[in-house]
Formats: C-alpha cells, sequence, structure tokens
C-alpha cells in the first residue's frame, strides 16, 4: 500500500536526499516495494510502465558504476527516459556556480533529479533549489541513502529481518558516505552497528554506532561483515596509510571469515579493492557473500525510490 508523503521541504515534495530525510513508514514501504519489484522480475511479470512520458535528469559529478547503471536501468525498466550528465562533459569546469548549475537544470523541467556530487550536503541545497524531487546518488562523505536501502533490503531478504542482528562495518567508515547512511539506516530498523578500522580511518562520532579497533574481536558475533574501500580520493594529504599494515589488521581473508558464525555473510558495496579490505578468496566465495545480491537489488531498491517520489 502506498504510503502518505512524508512533506520534508517548503514545496511538499518527498526528496531521498538523506536517510534522515525518511521516516520509518517511508523505509518500510521502500523496502516492500523493492521485495515486490524483485519478484515481478523474477517472475517475468510485466513491470508498471509508471514512468512513461517522465525524464529523468542524472548529474553525475563522480565517477560510478553501480549506482549509475542502476538508477538508468531501474528508470527504463520502468518505462522512463534517463539522459545522463556527467563531470566531463558539463560546464560545472567552467566555474559555473552550483545554484546557476540548478536554475539551469530546473528550466528543463525534468520529473526527478539523481545526483552525485563531491561536496558533503549537495543533494539538499539541490532539493532547496529544484522544483522536481531530488534523489541523492551519494554526496561527498555525507549520505549514500538508496546504496543503505539496497543493503537493507538484501540483508532482509537473506536473513529474514533485520532487528537483533550485528552488523560490523569495516574500513574506511570515517570518509564513507556509506558507512554513514547504513549506520543510520541499520540502526534504526533494530541492528547494532559497529564500526572497526584504524583510528585515522574510524568515525567516532556517528550516533548508536559501537567503535572498535580490533577486527578480530569484532567478527565473533558479527552476523553481517561489510567491507568497505579505503577512500583514497577523499583522505588529507597528511595522511599516509601502511597498507601493509592496514591489509594486516583489517583485511577480510579466509582465517578472519573462519573466526565468524557460520551464519555471517559478507557484503561489499563495491568497488572491490581484492588484496586490500578483502582477499581474493573470500570476495569469490558465493555461499558466503552477497555481494552480486547486493547490485541486483540496486536496480529494484532504485525502482521502489522513484516509485515512491514520482508516483
Ligand atoms: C560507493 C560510493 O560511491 O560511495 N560505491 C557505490 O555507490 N556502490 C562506495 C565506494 O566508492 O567505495
Amino acid at each position: 500500500m502506498t504510503q502518505a508523503l512524508k512533506i520534508t521541504d517548503p514545496e511538499m515534495r518527498q526528496n531521498i536526499t538523506g536517510i534522515s530525510s525518511l521516516d520509518l513508514p517511508v523505509i518500510e514501504d521502500i523496502l516492500d516495494k523493492a521485495q515486490s519489484y524483485a519478484d515481478s522480475f523474477k517472475n517475468n511479470a510485466p513491470l508498471p510502465q509508471i514512468l512513461k512520458g517522465k525524464i529523468i535528469l542524472g548529474l553525475f559529478l563522480e565517477n560510478s558504476t553501480r549506482t549509475r547503471l542502476s538508477f538508468e536501468i531501474a528508470v527504463k525498466r520502468l518505462g522512463g527516459e534517463f539522459v545522463l550528465m556527467t563531470a566531463d562533459g558539463s560546464s560545472l569546469k567552467k566555474g559555473e556556480s552550483d545554484f546557476d548549475t540548478c536554475v539551469t537544470l530546473n528550466a528543463y523541467a525534468p520529473d526527478a533529479l539523481v545526483i552525485r556530487h563531491t561536496d558533503d550536503g549537495f543533494a539538499n541545497f539541490a532539493a532547496r533549489h529544484m522544483s522536481c524531487p531530488v534523489l541523492n546518488a551519494g554526496d561527498g562523505i555525507a549520505e549514500h541513502p538508496t546504496q543503505a536501502l539496497l543493503d537493507a533490503l538484501t540483508i532482509r531478504q537473506h536473513f529474514g529481518e533485520i532487528n537483533g542482528l550485528t552488523v560490523t562495518i569495516c574500513g574506511d567508515t570515517r570518509h564513507s558516505r556509506v558507512a554513514h547512511s547504513n549506520a543510520r539506516l541499520l540502526t534504526l530498523l533494530g541492528a547494532t552497528v559497529r564500526f572497526v578500522g584504524p583510528d585515522d580511518l574510524l568515525d567516532t562520532e556517528c550516533q548508536n554506532v559501537e567503535t572498535n579497533n580490533d577486527f578480530d574481536a569484532a567478527l565473533a558475533d558479527s552476523d553481517v561483515v561489510m567491507m568497505l574501500r579505503i577512500q583514497r580520493e577523499r583522505l588529507p594529504n597528511t595522511l599516509k596509510i601502511d597498507f601493509k599494515k592496514y591489509i594486516n589488521l583489517y583485511s577480510l581473508n579466509r582465517a578472519r571469515l573462519d573466526q565468524c558464525p557460520a551464519h555471517c555473510m559478507v557484503m561489499h558495496p563495491g568497488p572491490m579493492n581484492r588484496g586490500v579490505e578483502i582477499s581474493d578468496e573470500v570476495a569469490d566465495l558465493a555461499d558466503r557473500t552477497l555481494i552480486t545480491r547486493q547490485v541486483e537489488n540496486g536496480v529494484f531498491t532504485r525502482m521502489a525510490c522513484l516509485d515512491l517520489v514520482l508516483r
């Protein structure tokens, strides 16, 4: 059943700028809708063409494989058109201000804007200056709400429910928007979330999240271990990572996986840096990882998000 929209901005539109832009019934609605899209797709049932005649603008100012492709495929499978602009082809490099960019995009009257940006909070800025719904495809280190939603769907599919699970997120939680959105979403859904990593990369300020430097100690009671890439492009110049030491302490290899409960599943939002945060052997263990399922669910989750903001 479609939930009533939660009004989060003066123009009474539903945006998905961050997990905090969604309340619990809306989140549950997105997860249920995503599941029903997944079921229809797997049963070869026709998908409702709810985006027919609609133009979704994708502005991707940082590199992306999974998020961009899954948004584009979601739009097309629901009958809409996806118009893409990337940083290389845009006038942003010619000194155009953020505000002027929004005014220009608005003038094309898209039905929704999907935006990936280098700056924290840009999705909220765009939501204030656009007349259409805005979906955040990742802004700086701030939020990546649709990734967290697809991760929650994947966990729910595998475990039946999220409430009561312990999810260990290991790696560069300080510079990871995936970690930030997942911490907000999974704790809201009743999971215990634990960030693990070296001090320089550990976010100790995220609310309701346990933090720990000791990966080995965190494994024994983890139901899910989510591994993250070191966000090299976001690290301050002064921070030098000793990769040998990092791999020694924080890489998920077979020996570490064997310390986890037998039911524990490995997740990774991608892109994986094999040999750094995850070994080849673990990455390729089909029965202990949910990584490909995460990619598949990216499309269904983004269908549900578009459905929510546009239907
Ligand atoms: C993540 C991102 O862009 O934040 N990737 C993704 O969207 N699947 C994670 C990352 O880049 O490490």
